[in-house]
């Protein structure tokens, strides 16, 4: 898709479709009234109509009028008071789906009073909605048919950011950021819908080498052989059960050993199980069609690296995927299951279900093995978590708090929410074994808790938990974005790195 950044007045931009956001009421007295007087007043009679709702991601088309463009689409980005850059990106994405199918090349989008409205100016606004408009041209439905049983691939050509009288150029560095962020997040969510007959380790691995060689990345792969010397003992327990052998996705850029220059050597760690089955504790068939998404860490961790590549080539970091299908069978892991994690602890497995931690946790002590000083992992990793906070909002731990501060910092850049959880410790004591250091599991109750004082046993170092068994899909679709995959942390991810980029 082109871009192009215009400080003219809209109604003089010509584009096939026209968008125009707006919060609360339409302001047809102030910033709309021109533009609705070379409407001949259609804007206003939709007003009046009920047409022109303030119900959020609601968009309504009218003729253009006098306006170069033939058609305007009144987008309503809802009450003023709650408008976040999250929903700066989701205008952006509802903008493309409203307007998917029709015969659109060139769109144009208005900042109108939005820039007034974020931190950041026209300029994160510029970004923001570049951003969703790229994310927006995602559709899986196409993943799996052919070119022309699917749907059509989408006509749009050209992306015109209207600002009148803003600042040409950096409108336009800032909207092609945005571009690269949405790019790779809907890198992240092609590989996380993909089925798991599909996408097995390995094939994850080859996909990895494939964006290591295009963007630069060096990359290796470790096999069952290499994390056996290695003493990956959780990990290799929960790929045995699979004929489809566990690998260990290692990528890596900038100059080998190098800080940032926060000072880090950050290493992004992401899960990846291609499909969970539960294992010998084997999950009810309801639902199960769902755990080929338990790979979407993984997924963002590798498109985040290749993100920072893209935007500031050099920046030291690292992602880790360990990728896995955890299957019942005569190899599998069982309940009662001794295992040796890299760092010599030893766990009881209690359930093979509560895969996620145990080969995060041996990623996790390579990472540091590898040089990481700040540790995020990113992970579908419990029930729970999903039931407390739904699909809108990623639980998190994370100590020092600094640490976790930082990391809110990002997401609140990238217009992404979290919502920080306690690590309490008098929950640990039910993970006590008799055969081990701990169990892998407890009781239901405080079980959310538990997962991340499981993990906390394998880092040294500043280390936050991203829990996004909610957010990583939609069962449903939205205004702004299908079922499926969401991307979801990839632009934190990216920001949080990017925060120890060099300036240039
Ligand atoms: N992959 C699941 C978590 C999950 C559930 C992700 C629903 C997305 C949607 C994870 O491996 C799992 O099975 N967790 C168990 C842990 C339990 C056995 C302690 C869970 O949440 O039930
Ligand atoms: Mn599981
Ligand atoms: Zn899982």
């Amino acid at each position: 898709m082109q871009l192009r950044v215009v400080s003219d007045q809209p109604w003089d931009v010509p584009a096939d479709l026209l968008a125009i956001p707006f919060t609360d009421e339409p302001p047809l007295d102030g910033l709309l009234a021109p533009l609705d007087r070379r409407t001949g007043g259609e804007l206003r009679a939709l007003a009046a109509f009920g047409e022109l709702k303030s119900e959020r991601y609601a968009a309504a088309l009218l003729p253009g009028g006098e306006c170069r463009a033939p058609r305007l689409l009144a987008v309503s980005a809802g009450a003023a008071d709650s408008l976040t850059r999250q929903v700066v990106v989701r205008i952006g994405s509802a903008i493309v789906r409203r307007a998917a199918d029709r015969k659109v090349r060139t769109l144009a989008i208005w900042l109108a009073d939005l820039g007034d409205r974020v931190e950041g100016g026209a300029e994160a606004v510029a970004e923001l909605l570049a951003r969703g408009v790229v994310e927006g041209e995602f559709d899986p439905a196409g993943l799996y048919r052919a070119p022309d049983g699917g749907s059509e691939p989408s006509s749009l050509v050209e992306l015109i950011v209207v600002a009148p009288g803003a600042n040409v150029p950096a409108l336009t560095r800032a909207a092609e950021r945005g571009m690269v962020v949405g790019e790779g997040a809907n890198l992240a969510r092609s590989l996380a819908n993909r089925a798991a007959n599909d996408v097995t380790p390995e094939v994850l691995a080859q996909e990895a080498r494939a964006i290591a060689e295009r963007y630069g990345l060096s990359i290796d792969v470790i096999g069952p052989e290499k994390a056996a010397e290695l003493g990956m003992g959780m990990f290799l327990a929960v790929g045995q059960g699979s004929d489809n052998p566990p690998r260990m996705i290692v990528l890596r850029s900038g100059e080998a050993g190098a800080m940032d220059s926060a000072g880090r050597r950050l290493a992004l760690v992401g899960k990846g199980v291609c499909f969970d089955s539960g294992g010998i504790s084997i999950k009810p068939a309801d639902r199960m069609e769902e755990m080929k998404m338990d790979k979407t860490g993984a997924c963002t961790v590798i498109a985040a690296i290749a993100t920072v590549a893209r935007l500031a080539p050099g920046t030291p970091l690292m992602a880790i995927a360990p990728a896995v299908e955890n299957m019942p069978g005569p190899h599998s892991a069982r309940p009662g299951d001794v295992v040796r994690a890299m760092n010599g602890k030893t766990v009881d497995i209690l359930n093979t279900d509560a895969e996620g931690r145990l080969i995060l946790g041996d990623a996790m002590v390579y990472a540091e093995k590898l040089g990481a000083t700040h540790l995020v992992d990113i992970a579908t990793l419990t029930g729970a978590v999903a039931r407390a906070l739904g699909d809108q909002m990623t639980g998190a731990f994370g100590t020092p708090q600094a640490w976790y501060e930082q990391l809110a910092a990002a997401g609140a850049r990238a217009g992404e929410r979290y919502w920080q959880l306690p690590m309490i410790d008098d929950y640990r004591k039910e993970m006590d074994s008799w055969y081990a250091d701990f169990t892998n599991t407890g009781p239901a109750e405080g079980g959310l808790i538990r997962s991340a004082l499981f993990l906390r046993e394998f880092t040294t170092v500043p280390w936050v938990h991203l829990d996004i068994a909610g957010t990583a899909y939609f069962r449903k679709k939205t205004a702004y974005a299908p079922p499926g995959a969401t991307g979801v942390a990839h632009a934190t991810l990216v920001e949080l790195a990017l925060s120890g980029a060099s300036k240039s």
